[in-house]
């Protein structure tokens, strides 16, 4: 049988997304482990051509992609050296400041022009990027994770991670933390679990819920707590068959897709394993659980075929009113030039009593 279109090609507005443009915040850019020191790799992301290299001191940068001599792309052939990286083209040395500090032939350096570098943060196995469309500074980090070598875990990679490029935006899985009902119909839950907790923070969004996850036979009690920093990072933990720290990062790639990498640690009991790959159950419950939303069977069809109501807005009732629409209101500030098709506060009283869950 045909597999069932996949509708690549549409842009995030083509979708009805409410927001125009990418969200400020903190983004994943690559694993630590996948940039080796003296490693230069080529970035697509924020519809910006990117190079990311690591040092001989060991620290990640990223800058621009495009020397600012004859335009080469630094991401293909270019070389580290010092913190530095040269140019495949004609050997132009840029800094990490994205300053040339050599011409390598005739007068030597030129002051005139420089790349624009990024803020990156690296931490947990983690190189994480700042996005800020007026080129503001960070001012909230990414959030806290267990440690590279943390006592007690499983090691995240490459057995606790999964990546994939999909079509549709980040908006979609923020907005999804907080929408009990779907863990019902989509996820197979015994009943709609139980919101716990559902409340903004800043730039953080924080939900917890409860409720009988399918098991192999029956259901299991689950705890999920899911708090999201910004559009581009949601931290999640579970506590029912085995404990883990998760991230969801989604980095949009264009106006059309982005890049979703799920993390997941692992807690590990057995001193002899920590640190090692998983394995036995927790490398079962990994392999189940981890990317679980882009299963043919979760949350991935809808989310790829789905199209927010625009104008009209959504209808909410009143408990979504206390959920859906607090998280997309939140939302709201990451985003630069806000152009907000929400609807109109009064509109989810509307709602017929006896469509409210
Ligand atoms: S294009 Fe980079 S040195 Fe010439
Ligand atoms: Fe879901």
């Amino acid at each position: 049988m045909q597999p069932p279109p996949l509708r690549a090609g549409l842009t995030f507005a083509d979708r009805g997304m409410p927001f125009s443009g990418f969200p400020r915040g903190w983004y994943q850019a690559a694993w630590s482990a996948e940039l080796a020191v003296g490693a230069v790799r080529p970035l697509r992301y924020f519809d910006t051509e990117l190079v990311i290299y690591r040092s001989a001191e060991g620290q990640a940068h990223v800058l621009d992609a495009f020397c600012r001599h004859y335009g080469a792309h630094l991401g293909y052939g270019g070389t580290v050296e010092g913190s530095s990286i040269r140019c495949p083209y004609h050997g132009w040395l840029w800094d990490r400041e994205g300053r040339n500090v050599e011409v390598p032939y005739g007068d030597g350096r030129c002051a005139k022009r420089t790349i624009r570098t990024w803020p990156v943060v690296e931490a947990s196995g983690i190189i994480f990027l700042w996005y800020a469309p007026d080129g503001s500074a960070p001012d909230w980090d990414p959030p806290s994770l267990p440690a590279q070598d943390a006592p007690g875990y499983f090691a995240l990679y490459p057995g606790g991670t999964h990546q994939e490029r999909v079509c549709f935006p980040g908006q979609y899985v923020v907005e999804n933390m907080a929408d009990v009902v779907h863990v019902k119909f989509v996820h197979r839950f015994e009943e709609i679990p139980e919101l716990l907790h559902c409340a903004p923070e800043g730039h953080r969004f924080k939900a917890v819920f409860q409720g009988r996850a399918p098991a192999r036979a029956g259901y299991v009690q689950m705890l999920l707590t899911q708090e999201a920093y910004g559009v581009g990072l949601i931290r999640t933990e579970t506590a029912d068959a085995l404990e883990t720290v998760g991230l969801t990062a989604m980095t949009p790639v264009d106006q059309g897709s982005m890049l979703m990498c799920f993390s997941r640690w692992a807690k590990c009991k057995d001193p002899t394993l920590e640190g090692q790959q998983p394995t036995g159950k927790a490398l079962r419950y990994i392999q189940n659980n981890i990317g679980e939303a882009l299963r043919p069977d979760g949350d991935r069809p809808i989310w790829e075929n789905m199209r927010y109501p625009s104008n009209p807005g959504p209808i909410y009732t009143r408990d979504e009113a206390r959920s859906l629409r607090l998280v997309r209101k939140w939302t709201e500030q990451f985003y630069h030039a806000t152009q907000s098709r929400d609807e109109q506060p009064d509109e989810q009283t509307s709602v017929p009593s006896e469509h409210q869950q």
